[in-house]
């Protein structure tokens, strides 16, 4: 049996249990489906924007059906638990965009500043398409235009760590995703 830890604290804060591992598996096999429909006999360049998203791409390319490839991008702009508002890119890209089926793979889309900054880069590359999927997405915290075509949850303005998302680089390990107790 796996163990649920239904509060914990990470630093300074205190979580509890928001979000099921069993419904995010749920939920990223029917993303996995959808991406599969809309690519069939295409060859797409998954681009997983790390560090948060390495377990939902991980987990999501498994299920993925068609010919493909992956290549992970990194950025920042997160200092604790708020945006900054700057992009850093850390590690870039390695390969050619041109002509490709890009879609880019991200954890969370909080002001939108990090999907639309990259989507931008990525689009001015000669691909032939640039999509997203995110796995949760925080409508209210948007302040950047940017729509992506795979949306796994939509959630408030809460904090939440766990299944990759970090608070101060802890909690990427933990299973289920959880919320910052107010
Ligand atoms: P944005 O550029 O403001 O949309 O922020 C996107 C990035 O901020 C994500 O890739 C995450 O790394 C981080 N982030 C945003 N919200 C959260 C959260 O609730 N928990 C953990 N990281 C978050």
């Amino acid at each position: 049996m796996r163990p649920v830890i239904p509060r914990m604290k990470i630093r300074d804060l205190e979580f509890e249990k928001f979000i099921s591992a069993e419904e995010i598996h749920k939920k990223v096999k029917s993303l996995a489906a959808d991406i599969n429909r809309d690519y069939e006999g295409k060859t797409p360049l998954f681009l997983p924007i790390l560090n948060g998203s390495f377990i939902f791409a991980a987990d999501l390319i498994r299920q993925v059906n068609l010919e493909c490839r992956v290549s992970f991008v990194k950025h920042s702009s997160y200092q604790g638990t708020l945006s900054s508002g700057q992009l850093k890119t850390l590690i870039g890209l390695n390969e050619s965009l041109f002509n490709q089926d890009v879609v880019i793979i991200e954890d969370i889309m909080d002001t939108g500043l990090t999907l639309s900054k990259v989507s931008e880069e990525f689009g001015s590359l000669g691909t032939k398409s640039v999509e997203i999927v995110t796995l949760i997405r925080k409508p209210e915290a948007r302040t950047h235009a940017v729509q992506p075509k795979y949306v796994g949850f939509d959630i408030g303005n809460q904090f939440v760590v766990g299944y990759g998302l970090d608070y101060e680089g802890y909690g990427r390990n933990l299973p289920d995703l959880y919320q910052v107790k107010s």
